[in-house]
């Protein structure tokens, strides 16, 4: 039988060893090198989870903590990520001292904080895994290898977990009643970040959703058409970025047709999800189609569905996170799959809402009517208003505690680094 102390201590070392998996056999440079002002070098996400953990065990236990004087330097709102590299920062030997330090001081305390501070315990396991997809990010960017052998690639899904084979594509629309739809996650999940909660409910008019996310082969026919050459697609401020940036294919996407897949260079999969695109060529794609985003209540209630009798079930995958076998996520695939591969353990016949790629929403970041921030005003509240753009579904680089049906990511608009693409909607 276990218990809650033995349960966290196996999550934080099952997330540490992740942790490092992502990272062996890299060496100092490639640790320390700051690839691009949008994303931390290696070194600094690793100590950023030591202080991060240190920081708020030593708070749930009410002792001191053991580094205090690294905290403004690992603090990602007193060091954004495009200074991170000015910086005088430990070392890749030092990170992972302090790592292990902290670790160890983590665990002897962790029988004590469990009894009423589990919560912060959860925490900093959500915390170190989300970071776990920043640095794959960072790995995509700088074209470094995929850190998991063929070996452990992603079985295919399991048989029961396939719906009935669709028949369309992303391009097929599938119909929703909409209605009074409870939304956010309540204290029945246990640990949820802030931005989640409270749960509330919301008048949503009927809508259509897109069977699949949008895949390449969808994308290769938007270029072929114009896509990005067509003004009239895009928004002002998408049309700026545009020109600005001469964008004219995905991020990671080569003249020659192909497309980076970590650090190798790949074919482009006609049926994978189309990945690293900004909102703002999500937002021309749709256009594109007479069609539109998603409001992020709308994929909610999509991905929150119970089946065809309309019955739903605020809960589908009960409280335990997605596993694996129904959905592209836990970063071990390397990439995207064929967009109909995995139901995402939904029952809707929608594919792929959860795992492949992060899906951008008509929405803004903000924080749902009576919000209040938890455990610290720094997580969620500096980015709400008409300024990040909501990601639902997590990708294949999620980890699956973090990949939930109510789970909030947000980004700026022009953002491509992060595993995004874009499923379609349309008013009924
Ligand atoms: C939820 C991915 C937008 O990386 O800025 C990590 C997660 N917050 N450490 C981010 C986060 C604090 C956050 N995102
Ligand atoms: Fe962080």
């Amino acid at each position: 039988m276990s218990d809650l102390p033995q349960l966290l201590t196996e999550a934080l070392t099952e997330t540490r060893e992740r942790t490092l998996t992502l990272v062996a056999g890299l060496d100092t440079v490639e640790f320390e090198t700051v690839y691009s002002t949008l994303l931390s070098p290696l070194v600094w996400d690793l100590a950023h989870i030591a202080c991060f953990e240190d920081l708020w065990i030593s708070r749930a236990a009410g002792v001191p903590a053991l580094a205090p004087e690294l905290f403004t330097t690992y603090d990602a709102l007193e060091t954004p990520r495009s200074r991170r590299g000015e910086l005088e920062l430990l070392g890749t030997e030092e990170s992972f001292a302090h790592l292990a330090a902290v670790r160890a001081r983590t665990e002897a305390l962790v029988s004590q904080v469990a009894t009423d501070r589990s919560d912060l315990v959860e925490l900093v396991i959500c915390h170190e895994q989300q970071h776990n997809e920043t640095m794959l990010q960072l790995l995509a960017l700088a074209h470094l290898p995929n850190p998991f052998t063929r070996a452990q690639a992603a079985e295919p899904p399991a048989a029961s977990s396939r719906a009935p084979a669709p028949t369309g594509g992303a391009l097929e629309l599938v119909g929703f009643a909409g209605g009074e739809v409870t939304i956010g996650a309540g204290p029945e999940r246990g640990f949820v970040y802030d931005n989640e909660r409270p749960v509330h409910v919301r008048a949503l008019a009927p809508f259509r959703l897109a069977l699949t996310p949008a895949t390449n082969a969808d994308w290769l026919a938007f270029m072929d058409a114009g896509g990005y050459q067509r003004r009239e697609l895009w928004t002002r401020e998408g049309w700026r970025w545009r020109q600005a940036e001469r964008i004219e294919r995905p991020l990671h996407w080569t003249e020659d047709g192909r497309l980076w897949r970590l650090g190798e260079l790949v074919d482009i999969d006609p049926e994978a999800p189309v990945m690293h695109i900004s909102w703002f060529e999500a937002d021309a794609f749709a256009t594109f189609h007479g069609l539109r985003l998603p409001s992020e209540f709308e994929w909610e209630l999509a991905a929150s569905s119970g089946p065809a009798s309309g019955q739903r079930s605020p809960l589908p995958w009960g409280t335990e996170p997605v596993a694996r076998a129904r959905a592209n996520v836990d970063q071990v695939g390397g990439g995207p799959v064929a967009a109909t591969s995995f139901d995402g353990a939904t029952q809707t016949g929608l594919r792929a809402l959860i795992g492949d790629v992060w899906e951008w929403t008509a929405s803004w970041f903000d924080g749902y009517p009576g919000f209040s921030s938890y455990p610290y005003r720094e997580y969620s509240e500096p980015f709400f208003g008409e300024h990040y753009r909501v990601l639902r579904g997590g990708s294949w680089a999620t980890r699956p505690r973090v990949a939930s049906v109510t789970f909030r990511n947000w980004d700026l608009p022009q953002r491509r680094q992060i595993f995004a693409g874009v499923r379609l909607a349309g008013d009924a």
